[in-house]
């Protein structure tokens, strides 16, 4: 029979995205698979039901009417309430915030579902077309230079007029990931001066070509510094002293911060302190991209905006959500991607192929228990 797919309504604060538009439920449709979208789900990012309707999708009032018959549920953000009432052996294929979220994993693994988290996809070539982290990041890195802008009572550019001259916005961008690299970009076009740091010895050309100047300390250990994936790795405590300093001198000279830096599965490093922060100048803004993550800045606050010692802090929550439309596309994309592996063409019915290196990333649960490497419970993986 073929594959029959909900998208389900969003229900997390702060989230205004969609898992599925009304492009890519015409490319399932396509497919061959029946879509039934929750009534309202695209509302919040301009996607209309009719548009849903007019690409082949039926209409459900209610979240329970829309998933019951699923094989597949798509969501942005898994919650709990999510499996509730959801088949055996049903896929959702969401942001499930795997290391923050032990509970979640657990009570999939005990409802029998199969839980693909989007955030796991490996960075490999023949994944990038499903790669969240990236489609999501890049769009946060554009939106916190425009945040930033929303608060800096300065132009960016530099301007010549006959009142005088206006100096350059000096912007610092502080992880340059795919974020960071969005946000130097952005920061660029709009006539900022900019400098950027990263511990991954890669990101310096990036920056550079970006027309950013890189800052970092560039002793061994930093040319060290990458991990397989490509991921920024913990620093020893005498490098990350010796970065501080540097960046504590760079700071001090910089109108707006940007930081966008991560660990996978670890707290966000600690980059700016108080002290830092109390540095810089009246009126300068720093937003901080990690908030939801523990924080770059020690003085930033998930989900406001504060002002300390005369210095902005924005600590918006999902900034990825504040462009919903074209986050909810692009991640929408992402997932379409992902169902073209675990659909087959021939017969339309769900068929995952368990030894994909994809789907070995990034499934979480299977058969009544959690089967990736990184979420099992230490004690099972003991015995
Ligand atoms: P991320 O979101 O995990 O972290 C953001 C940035 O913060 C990273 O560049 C990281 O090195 C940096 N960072 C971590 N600790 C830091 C510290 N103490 N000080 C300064 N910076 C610090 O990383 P993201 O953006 O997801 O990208 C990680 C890497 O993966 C990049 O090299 C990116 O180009 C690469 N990538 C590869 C893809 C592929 O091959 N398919 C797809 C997307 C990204």
């Amino acid at each position: 029979m073929a594959v029959s797919i909900a998208v389900a309504k969003e229900t997390a604060d702060y989230e205004k995205r969609v898992a599925a538009t009304p492009e890519t439920v015409k490319k399932l449709v396509a497919l061959g698979a029946s879509v039934t979208v929750e009534k309202g789900a695209g509302e919040a990012s301009s996607f209309l039901d009719k548009a849903y309707e007019a690409a082949g999708a039926t209409l459900a009032t209610s979240r329970g009417a829309a998933i019951s018959n699923a094989d597949i549920v798509l969501k942005v953000q898994a919650e709990l309430g999510d499996l509730e009432g959801l088949k055996k052996d049903a896929v959702l294929a969401a942001l499930y915030a795997p290391y923050q979220n032990g509970d979640l994993i657990a009570s999939a693994a005990n409802r029998n579902i199969i839980a693909l988290s989007m955030e796991l996809v490996p960075r490999i070539t023949r994944a990038q077309a499903m790669d969240v982290l990236s489609s999501q990041s890049n769009l946060a890195g554009y939106k916190a230079v425009l945040d930033a802008a929303e608060y800096f009572n300065r132009a960016f550019p530099m301007m010549m007029t006959a009142a005088g001259t206006i100096a350059p916005a000096k912007v610092f961008v502080m992880g340059a990931g795919v974020a960071g690299l969005q946000a130097i970009a952005t920061a660029k076009r709009l006539g900022a001066v900019v400098c950027a740091t990263d511990v991954r010895p890669a990101s310096k050309e990036q920056v550079e070509s970006l027309g950013g100047t890189f800052v970092a300390v560039q002793d061994e250990e930093f040319k060290a510094a990458e991990t397989a994936g490509g991921y920024a790795k913990e620093m020893s405590a005498e490098y990350k002293a010796k970065q501080a300093a540097l960046i504590e001198e760079t700071i001090a000279k910089q109108d707006i911060v940007i930081t966008t830096a991560l660990i996978p599965g670890r707290p966000a490093p600690r980059l700016i302190t108080a002290k830092m922060v109390e540095s810089m100048k009246p009126g300068s803004v720093i937003v901080d991209l990690a908030v939801e993550s523990g924080g770059n800045c020690e003085l930033s606050e998930p989900g406001k905006v504060v002002v300390k010692n005369a210095v902005t802090l924005i600590g918006h929550k999902n900034v990825p959500s504040r462009l919903a439309t074209d986050a909810s596309s692009l991640y929408a994309k992402n997932l379409l991607n992902l169902l073209g592996l675990i659909i087959d063409k021939e017969t339309k019915s769900l068929a995952i192929d368990w030894n994909d290196e994809i789907i070995k990333g990034i499934a979480l649960t299977k058969d009544g228990a959690i089967i990736h490497p990184n979420f099992v419970p230490k004690t099972n993986a003991a015995a």
